[in-house]
């Protein structure tokens, strides 16, 4: 899938601009620092999942003093052409067009377009804890398969469920909530085994690509781990029942895929303790190249890959070593500086003060 032309309407600092892409290879988006580099990435990847990958709320992402911004683009999806329109209001109620076809859930929207992106908060899926790696995973996971957005949110929601119970019946338990227990212990065993057997396959699936990557990175083979571990033992279902009078004593669920874990080495050392800043990098760069990979495999075509000041966190012969590697499709690079030796964008899109230079 690819994009041909982006529009923005009070969209973070732009009042309105339209945006011309390389539908193929690399579109170079360059300008200073707070100029609207970020905020252009960040409105492709909000079409794709009606998120910010910044984590910031509607509300950030309108225009300071506008109540509603667009965000539209025309492409084309498996040779068919694709217009999606985003109205983002800054109450937080957004509208989504597909084709000219409003959608009926949020959910609808996913698999339309697909986006891969790397931003130099990336850095903590290496440095940080576990929750960032498990939101990798499954943000992957829903990439690979749209259904598995259902499987994530189910597993919340009966996490909320449980907690709150627990939390209720402050250490004791009696025969109502007990058997209330029961079946959100059903349910989180049936969900949280799913999440975790999917987790799981895609982190087999991610071994082989992400050892390229970080060999190709790093400018020579490199011995890279990535493990799935589980917070417990054996089948789920069992671990709950163990785990309940503890559970219970504490007010919270402590087994289940909200406890895993991805352990992460470079030559057999745990690379969160281990590993030099560069590397770590390196590995938090790999690991959405890798994803990237996993993803396109699946889907038999390239999610749009937006690659957010990544040579600011990487030195000039890891530089030249993406560029050298850069999958095929669509390419979006933002850089506040100029373009290492050995880049050819196929466009550069120049952008100032929230707006587009010609
Ligand atoms: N909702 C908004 N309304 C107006 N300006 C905004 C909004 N959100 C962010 N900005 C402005 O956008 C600029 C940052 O843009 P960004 O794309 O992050 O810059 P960069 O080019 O460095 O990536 C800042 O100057 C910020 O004040
Ligand atoms: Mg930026």
């Amino acid at each position: 899938m690819r994009l041909r032309r982006l529009w923005l309407t009070d969209f973070r600092n732009y009042t309105s601009a339209e945006v011309e892409l390389a539908p193929a290879g690399l579109t170079v988006v360059s300008g200073g620092n707070g100029q609207g580099k970020t905020n252009l990435l960040e409105a492709i990847a909000y079409l794709a999942t009606l998120d910010s990958f910044r984590g910031a709320p509607a509300d950030a992402l309108v225009r300071t003093g506008c109540a509603t911004a667009v965000v539209r683009a025309e492409g084309d999806r498996s040779g068919r052409a694709l217009l999606i329109e985003a109205e983002i209001a800054a109450s937080g109620r957004s509208r989504t067009l597909v084709n000219s076809q409003p959608l009926r859930r949020a959910a609808d929207l996913l698999g339309a377009l697909r986006v891969s992106v790397f931003s130099p908060g990336d850095l903590e899926l290496v440095k940080g804890g576990p929750a960032a790696r498990r939101r990798y995973l499954d943000d992957a996971l829903v990439g690979l398969h749209p259904r598995n957005a259902a499987v994530r949110s189910d597993l919340e929601k009966v996490l909320r469920q449980r907690n709150a119970l627990l939390k209720q019946c402050k250490g004791r338990l009696d025969a109502s909530a007990e058997s209330t227990l029961d079946v959100w212990d059903a349910k989180l065993a049936a969900t949280g085994a799913a999440l975790a057997d999917a987790r799981a396959a895609l982190v087999a699936a991610l071994e082989a690509p992400l050892g390229k990557a970080y060999g190709q990175l790093a400018g020579s083979p490199a011995d890279v781990g990535i493990t799935y571990e589980r917070s417990w033992p054996g089948p789920l279902d069992d671990a709950l029942a163990a785990a309940r009078t503890d559970d219970v004593r504490r007010g919270l669920s402590t087994v289940g895929p909200h406890r895993d874990e991805l352990s992460l080495s470079i030559a057999g050392l745990a690379a969160r303790t281990h590993a030099s800043q560069g590397e770590q990098r390196s590995m938090a760069l790999g690991l959405r190249l890798a994803a990237h990979r996993v993803v396109t495999d699946a889907v038999g075509e390239p999610p749009v890959l937006l690659l957010d000041d990544v040579f600011s966190e990487l030195d000039a012969d890891r530089s030249a070593a993406l560029l050298a590697h850069l999958p095929d499709g669509q390419i979006l690079l933002t850089t506040a500086g100029g373009l290492p030796a050995g880049a050819f964008p196929a466009l550069t899109v120049q952008v100032h003060g929230g707006g587009i230079i010609l």
